[in-house]
């Protein structure tokens, strides 16, 4: 496993990182002792970094990942996120202090290394969408930096998702440690320049920037949650339905799209699309992590298999970029 930096943190992560999201499922559906021995597969494979949320089967990601932790009496690199609801709007700071001791005790932690707030960001509070205005992150900031000050979390961070302007306001504003990406073939734009008529929202180099201002970058739906392995059926662990994150309306319509991509594999420069998707990830070098949500222990060994493939070279790199520039 090769490490890269994570921005200004003096941390180093592995290229791959672990997601405990809800849509692989392991850590939230998944058998116990599937579970520990995943994680302890995944340290064994130089894994070092785990990225679960408050919300992620409303609390048993985290619950499952601190006793597995304890379990394996291991030390990795957390990461957990807070998710602000209306009803938080009116006392921010308190909800986020709140949610973060929550968030302590099922993960068996005094401290974690990195706190993220969940929710999308726009220009202006929108309930209707559950993000929070640029306004709300001064509240969020202060509370995070007293959570650094009580030894309670090392770095914070935000969500890459919300409105474009926004998030570049954000990005320079808030003097977060670290941000989560989406970040895909189909939709690539954070780390990427798309034409005008590109069919997806475009982040206008996100990470690029977040990168200037020395945030650690964390690549999330890396494999559109699933889309980009190009077929349709799901592992009994995953989450029945996905919504696209950033992509096309209906995950259907994303596997059919992940099909443009397969000439990686007819033209020998990949073995599968789940490889292409993980590897183009890695290609960034601006990106820290790339996470993969995990439903088995096999899909771990495999992810773990192209990532020490490394970056895909330039000729299938420039063939991708042909493909963006084909859309509307
Ligand atoms: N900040 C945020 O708002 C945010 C949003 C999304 C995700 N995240 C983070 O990013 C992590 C990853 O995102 P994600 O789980 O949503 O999406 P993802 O990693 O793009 O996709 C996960 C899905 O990919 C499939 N997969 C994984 N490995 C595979 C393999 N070797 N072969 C075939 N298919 C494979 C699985 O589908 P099947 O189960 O159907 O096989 C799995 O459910 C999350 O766990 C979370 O930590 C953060």
């Amino acid at each position: 496993m090769k490490y890269r930096s994570f921005g200004r943190t003096g941390l180093r992560v592995s290229e791959l990182g672990f997601g405990c999201g809800s849509v692989g499922g392991l850590l939230v559906r998944g058998d116990w002792r599937e579970m520990v021995h995943t994680v302890e597969r995944a340290i064994e494979l130089g894994v070092n970094y785990f990225d679960t949320a408050s919300i992620y089967g409303d609390g048993t990601s985290e619950s499952n990942l601190g006793a597995a932790l304890q379990e394996l009496g291991a030390e990795v690199l957390v990461g957990t996120k807070v998710r602000l609801s209306t009803s938080d709007m009116g006392h921010i700071r308190d909800a986020v202090l709140e949610s973060v001791d929550a968030s302590l005790k099922r993960l068996r932690l005094d401290c974690v290394d990195i706190i993220h707030l969940h929710n999308p960001i726009s220009l202006h509070r929108d309930p209707d969408r559950n993000t929070v205005g640029l306004k709300d992150l001064e509240p969020v900031t202060q509370a995070f930096q007293f959570l650094q000050e009580q030894g309670k979390v090392k770095f914070y961070g935000i969500n890459g998702l919300g409105e474009t302007k926004a998030l570049h306001n954000a990005v320079e504003a808030t003097g977060a440690h670290s941000i989560q990406m989406c970040y895909n073939l189909l939709n690539p734009s954070a780390g990427q320049t798309v034409p005008q008529s590109f069919p997806f929202q475009d982040y206008s180099q996100l990470i690029t920037q977040a990168s200037k201002h020395g945030m650690g970058i964390i690549a999330i739906r890396v494999l559109a949650g699933g889309a980009l392995s190009g077929t349709i059926q799901r592992h009994p662990n995953a989450a029945k339905t996905v919504s696209p994150i950033a992509t096309s309306t209906e995950y259907a319509q994303d596997v059919t799209r992940a099909q443009m991509f397969r000439f990686l594999v007819e033209q020998g420069y990949t073995g599968n699309l789940v490889e292409a998707a993980i590897r183009f990830a890695i290609s960034n070098s601006a990106v820290s992590t790339a996470l993969v949500g995990f439903s088995e222990l096999e899909q771990l060994e495999q992810a773990a298999e192209y990532v020490a493939k490394g970056p895909l070279s330039t000729t299938p790199l420039k063939q991708i970029e042909d493909i963006w520039h084909s859309l509307s």
